[in-house]
């Protein structure tokens, strides 16, 4: 069968994969390709195991797979092949040089593009999916289009708003698809392709238009607001457990405000997650960059509060337990960064293990789909840590649980059964507000919760 247009994305991680497969499915006249460097993650995508954990998605790569989407480690023939070339390549904070511990660090993004540019024959339109600091379309206009090929590159930026755990549901119905271009008539034509690409499936209104840079500053802008509402409201959290205030019901006070809205005002244990805290220090460093200083630090106060947040649970635990967890064992219920995704990157739970291990504590980590995440993120501390998929034996002789992941499973826990099994005094800290503090307080747990007073029996 002829397809109408040949989409080529390039990396199959947590962005690529899911939004190609989504575009598939809405446009079965396209052919959707999708390649990646890491030859294994594309057997896996391949396979009945897919690398990724997302509610739907295997479902639709049953249905989308081989018939017009298909996962190939062959880059150079899908950039060959391909009119429209979604990029989707990580960009992590860089690690080493100028802006370590800060800016991001472009060189897969970078590689990339001299990729595309090695393997073209014809024009294309090369779409930023990844998200990249303000003006990175520029550079990456000047790789691609200072060649002697005699053909051109439309840079348009296309940045992702999927949550992870959702990401199904967010592409198929997102509140928004941002689609920023050079406001030239190339610019604008090429806009418009992606445009049509998004219509087979989201309301017009609901696709914006706007200049490259608007859309490349709006990505960073959304999650720098996002994480800001998380800090705003875990400081308060601080606040309420020193004057018995209760941070559910301010949240749900404040949140009734149609001008603050309810959303993202769950205090926590912390935000974690592969984006949050690297696009707000990227943000932080371009904002430095410019020599706006005071805009810089408001921001990077964002990312201080959380890491106060987290260190602030580990000290909670470590007081309320007499001082000590030498030699305790401590069972953490949840090491994903959040509910239904098996990822772990920046996720609380590794900050607040590690933190206990430092404590000397004996530490047991159940999840339901990011145990084999956590045996690699604590990979240096193996022979101290215990991995255990069924949360009653991972509490079992235990001196504290801590709910550190807000998963369903753990609403529902019999957890009369599991105080019997465990030390006493028991400890019980929810590092996500989702028991019944009361009930479990009247059962005879000690009980802490985020923001508010703690139930102890002594
Ligand atoms: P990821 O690490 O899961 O996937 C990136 C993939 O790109 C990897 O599989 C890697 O092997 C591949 N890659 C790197 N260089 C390559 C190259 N030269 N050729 C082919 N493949 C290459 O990352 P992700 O979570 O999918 O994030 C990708 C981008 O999207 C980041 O910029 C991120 O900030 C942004 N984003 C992520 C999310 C999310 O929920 N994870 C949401 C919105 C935006
Ligand atoms: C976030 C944004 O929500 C997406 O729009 C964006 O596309 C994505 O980052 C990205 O750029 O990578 P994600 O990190 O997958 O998505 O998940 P969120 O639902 O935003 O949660 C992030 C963290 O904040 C999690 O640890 C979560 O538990 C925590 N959180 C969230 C809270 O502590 N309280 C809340 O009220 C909401």
């Amino acid at each position: 069968m002829a397809f109408e247009k040949n989409i080529l994305c390039i990396g199959a991680g947590y962005v690529g994969g899911p939004t190609m497969a989504v575009i598939a499915a809405k446009c079965p006249q396209y052919k959707v390709v999708v390649v990646d460097v890491d030859k294994e993650k594309i057997k896996a995508w391949n396979s009945d195991h897919l690398p990724i954990y997302e509610p739907g998605l295997d479902e639709l790569v049953e249905k989308t797979r081989n018939r017009n989407l298909f996962f190939s480690a062959d880059n150079a023939k899908g950039i060959e092949e391909a009119e429209i070339i979604f990029v989707s390549v990580n960009t992590p904070t860089k690690t080493f040089g100028h802006g370590a511990g800060k800016a991001a660090d472009l060189q897969y993004w970078e590689k990339t593009a001299r990729e595309i540019l090695a393997h073209s024959k014809s024009s294309k339109i090369v779409v930023e999916k990844s998200t990249l600091p303000v003006r990175t379309a520029s550079a990456m206009e000047r790789i691609l289009n200072e060649n002697s090929k005699s053909i051109h590159f439309e840079v348009v930026s296309n940045p992702e708003f999927l949550a992870e755990g959702t990401a199904i549901q967010d592409l198929e119905s997102p509140d928004r698809v941002l689609i920023g271009s050079r406001e030239s008539p190339e610019g604008i034509k090429a806009r418009k392709a992606i445009v049509e690409i998004y219509a087979h499936w989201v309301p017009r209104e609901r696709i914006i238009q706007s200049n490259v840079w608007s859309s490349e500053l709006s990505k960073l802008t959304a999650n720098a607001f996002l994480a800001q509402r998380i800090s705003s409201i875990n400081s308060i959290s601080a606040l309420c457990e020193k004057t018995e205030a209760d941070i559910d019901e301010v949240a749900h006070a404040i949140g009734m405000d149609s001008r603050i809205g309810p959303k993202f005002l769950k205090a926590s244990v912390g935000f974690g997650g592969s984006c949050f805290k690297k696009d707000i220090l990227n943000l932080v460093y371009i904002c430095d960059s410019y020599g706006l200083e005071k805009v810089a630090r408001y921001w990077e106060a964002v990312v201080e509060i959380n890491e106060w947040q987290e260190s602030r649970f580990i000290q909670n635990m470590l007081e309320n337990m007499f001082s000590t967890v030498a030699g305790k064992r401590i069972a953490l219920f949840g090491f994903a960064f959040k509910a239904n995704t098996g990822d772990t990157r920046e996720s609380p739970a590794i900050y607040v293990a590690q933190g206990l291990l430092a404590e000397k504590a004996e530490v047991v980590i159940t999840d339901p789909k990011a145990l084999k995440n956590a045996r690699k993120d604590l990979k240096d501390f193996k022979k101290r840590v215990i991995f255990e998929a069924d949360p009653y034996k991972a509490a079992k002789g235990a001196h504290a649980v801590a709910v550190l992941t807000e998963w369903d499973v753990y609403r529902d826990l019999d957890y009369r059964r599991i105080l019997k099994s465990m030390v006493q005094p028991a400890f019980l800290f929810d590092g996500r507000n989702i028991l019944d503090h009361k009930k479990l307080f009247e059962m005879g747990y000690n009980v802490f919760a985020i923001g508010k007073a703690p139930l102890k029996h002594f």
